[in-house]
């Protein structure tokens, strides 16, 4: 199985913070944001990585990254995304790097507190579809923010709606996925959305409509970092506290 950290985009909510550097090299206490990322990677046993990334700052994470060794990779790509065209324009880069694989998808802003490796070793036990992490949401404020499915009486995702303002459950999708190889196929498919931008959720709908989505809810904390200077700074918080991908 391959893996697919997502480090482009603008970083927009967390100005002016990320207009000297790229949001995910911003610091979550002891490194910066994209190596908890990496960590979550290997520590689900998937050592064959490409981090997507975009605008001024690249460089950087060759920097610290490398060639990904120090950090328990064993093959480190690296993808370069032009402009901030959406989570699937970002993974449909990574085609050639993932080939016929299955693939594990983590944006770089999020943090985990628990091992996805349960999640990702029942993927590999039937790694066609798509598999997606859910979280625990109470509040409705923080579900207009995020992906939110729609379930029906047996539990079964039957639709994902994207920053909804009336949230039909109270789950969040994560920035975790997996995927069939051909979720590249699907993303040809795709048309940009009202923001112009290729939407992960619309290829999560597709293996919905398929009847092949598959989930698990998350056990502990999860974060985006990247959703506000507030949630930055409570996602640092926990991590120093708590610490973070943990077996
Ligand atoms: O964090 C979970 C949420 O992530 C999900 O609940 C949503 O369904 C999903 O759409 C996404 O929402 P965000 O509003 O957080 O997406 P955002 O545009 O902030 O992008 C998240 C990460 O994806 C970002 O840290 C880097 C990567 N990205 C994003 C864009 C738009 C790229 O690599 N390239 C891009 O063009």
């Amino acid at each position: 199985m391959k893996g697919v950290i997502l480090a482009g985009g603008t970083g927009s909510r967390l100005h002016p913070l990320t207009r000297i550097t790229n949001k995910h090299l911003l610091p979550i206490y002891d490194r910066p944001m994209v190596a908890w990322a990496v960590e979550a990677l290997v520590g689900a046993g998937i050592t064959e990585q490409m981090v997507v990334t975009g605008g001024t700052h690249a460089g950087e994470f060759l920097r610290l990254l490398g060639n990904g060794q120090e950090h328990g990779i064993d093959r480190l790509s690296y993808g370069y995304q032009e402009r901030p065209g959406g989570i699937a324009e970002a993974l449909g880069l990574a085609e050639r790097f993932v080939g016929d694989d299955p693939v594990l998808v983590m944006l770089a802003d999020n943090i985990v507190e628990r091992s996805i490796r349960p999640a990702v070793d029942a993927f590999r036990a039937d790694p066609t579809g798509a598999r997606i992490l859910l979280t625990p949401v109470d509040e409705p404020e923080h579900l207009r923010h995020l992906g939110v499915p729609r379930f029906d009486a047996e539990d079964r995702i039957i639709g994902i709606v994207e920053k909804p303002d009336d949230p039909p459950s109270n789950f969040g999708v994560t920035g975790i996925y997996c995927y069939g190889a051909d979720v590249f196929e699907v993303i040809r498919t795709l048309e940009p959305s009202g923001r112009g931008e290729l939407e992960i959720t619309d290829v999560n709908n597709h293996y919905v409509a398929q009847g092949a989505m598959a989930y698990d809810v998350l056990e502990g904390f999860w974060g985006d970092a990247g959703e506000s200077i507030d949630a930055y700074y409570e996602v640092n918080d926990f991590v120093r506290a708590h610490g973070a991908n943990k077996g």
